[in-house]
């Protein structure tokens, strides 16, 4: 009868493999650690975290002196960075609004009609109630994200926009 025996090169890749768990630092062979994922370093998350953070709060910017527009008159200016054009209006004696400028349908830029109290869309007829940026008419899915300002010592800030 003959024993069931080990091919010799089978028994040296078991030593080969033992010599290099024992000589792991951690103990353990990171590829044969069925936790693969706790060896695996996490700054790029940490990285996302920050910059999604910051882009919820952008710093306060000053968009115009009180003075600067009369009543039914607008302001272009660029919020939260150079890539987002805005709009601010002068809607009467004591009240500012401001939108993103990008129409929430295709993203061509909205004008203000004072006649008609909204803001228009020129590529495809979309309107948008100048008080709320609540969309009035035409294939925009939703309303104009809102710029929230702030008016101190004679000035407008900008201070952050509310996504639609
Ligand atoms: S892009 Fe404004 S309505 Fe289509």
């Amino acid at each position: 009868m003959s024993e069931t025996t080990v091919p010799r090169w089978r028994a040296r890749l078991s030593r080969g493999l033992e010599r290099r768990q024992l000589h792991h630092p951690a103990g353990v062979h990171p590829l044969l650690d069925p936790d693969l994922g706790r060896h695996l370093p996490r700054p790029r998350l940490l990285c996302l975290q920050d910059v999604e953070k910051r882009r919820q709060s952008p710093p306060p910017q000053v968009v115009a002196g009180v003075g600067e527009l009369r009543v039914g008159q607008v302001k272009l200016f660029r919020y939260p960075t150079e890539n987002d054009p805005a709009i601010l209006i002068r809607l009467d004696e004591d009240r500012f609004v401001a939108y993103q400028q990008r129409c929430t349908h295709l993203s061509c830029p909205v004008m203000y009609s004072r006649e008609r109290g909204r803001l228009e869309c020129p590529c495809h007829n979309g309107a948008f109630d100048a008080a709320s940026g609540q969309v009035l008419e035409g294939p925009p899915p939703r309303a104009l994200p809102q710029i929230d300002l702030l008016v101190h010592q004679g000035q407008i800030l900008a201070e952050g926009v509310r996504p639609s």
